[in-house]
């Protein structure tokens, strides 16, 4: 469904993915665990094209690009097929819940308005926002502007969906709704590729942990083999401060404002 092969990206001389690699079979949850500062957020960003890697391959479904070559019909083309739910909701201010689901649908997916207006409708219902669908996210909560994210995402019908710290700027009483709603993505069948430090939502519905850190995979097996049968020394290190409640940063790269 997703592969990513050999990823390597640079801001300035600062060297953020070093030939990172890795592969999302259709169906599943991955979710990639890494110090601040590890490149997660630069190696998501690289998936959709927000950032341009200077090396690697990715494939997504049967669309197959060079990183440092794909074309704007290709990079179109990957980005119809990837979502992403992002770590500040990135909604448009100016724009009501259900108008923010309905804009890429027009937009990007060309639909007409009135099938956009019934399918933003029935992504709002499935995230439990039918009497929201007027208000502006300045009048939402943040877990209530997270679900206008997720719906967003799964409006579109894509093949994957990328979270960024998805619950990380929320409340601690918020972090559990948007938990549960992406537990339901997961049921619906979705694949997803999830940056979080929620472990026990690793535990309960990954198929695979990713532990990041300077801009490699250090290690990568099922939830059990990860947590509870550690094999690298930094995977240990970072999970024992995780569960301690310290903030963490690479052991590798300093870490720029
Ligand atoms: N646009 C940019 N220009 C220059 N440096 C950048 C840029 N974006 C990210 N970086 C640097 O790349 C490194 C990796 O950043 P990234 O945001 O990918 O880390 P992360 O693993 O997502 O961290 P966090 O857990 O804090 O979100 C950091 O040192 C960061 O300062
Ligand atoms: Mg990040």
């Amino acid at each position: 469904m997703l592969e990513i092969k050999n990823i390597h990206k640079k801001f300035d001389d600062l060297e953020v993915l070093k030939g990172a690699s890795i592969k999302v079979d259709a169906h599943q949850v991955v979710v990639i665990l890494g110090p601040s500062g590890s490149g997660k957020t630069t190696l998501l960003r690289c998936i959709n094209f927000l950032e341009h890697a200077d090396q690697g391959q990715l494939v997504v479904g049967d669309t197959q690009v060079d990183f440092s070559s794909a074309k704007k019909r290709e990079i179109r083309e990957i980005r119809k097929k990837v979502g992403f739910v992002f770590q500040n909701y990135n909604l448009f201010a100016n724009k009501t819940a259900i108008q923010n689901v309905m804009h890429g649908l027009i937009v990007v997916k060309k639909m007409p308005k009135a099938e956009a207006r019934k399918k933003a409708e029935e992504a709002l219902a499935w995230v439990k926002l039918s009497d929201k669908h007027d208000y502006y996210p300045s009048q939402l909560s943040g877990g209530q502007q997270q679900r206008v994210g997720i719906a967003r995402a799964i409006a579109m019908e894509p093949d994957i969906i990328l979270f960024d710290e998805p619950t990380s700027a929320l409340d601690p009483e918020l972090i559990g709704e948007t938990l549960e709603m992406m537990k339901n993505v997961a049921k619906r069948g979705i694949t997803m590729l999830v940056v979080t430090h929620e472990l026990s939502f690793a535990q309960d519905i990954a198929d695979k942990v990713i532990f990041m850190d300077g801009g490699v995979v250090v290690e990568e097996g099922t939830p059990d083999e990860v947590f509870n049968h550690t094999k690298e020394e930094r995977t240990k290190k970072f999970l024992a401060r995780i569960l301690s409640g310290k903030t963490i940063q690479t052991n590798e790269e300093p870490v720029k404002a």
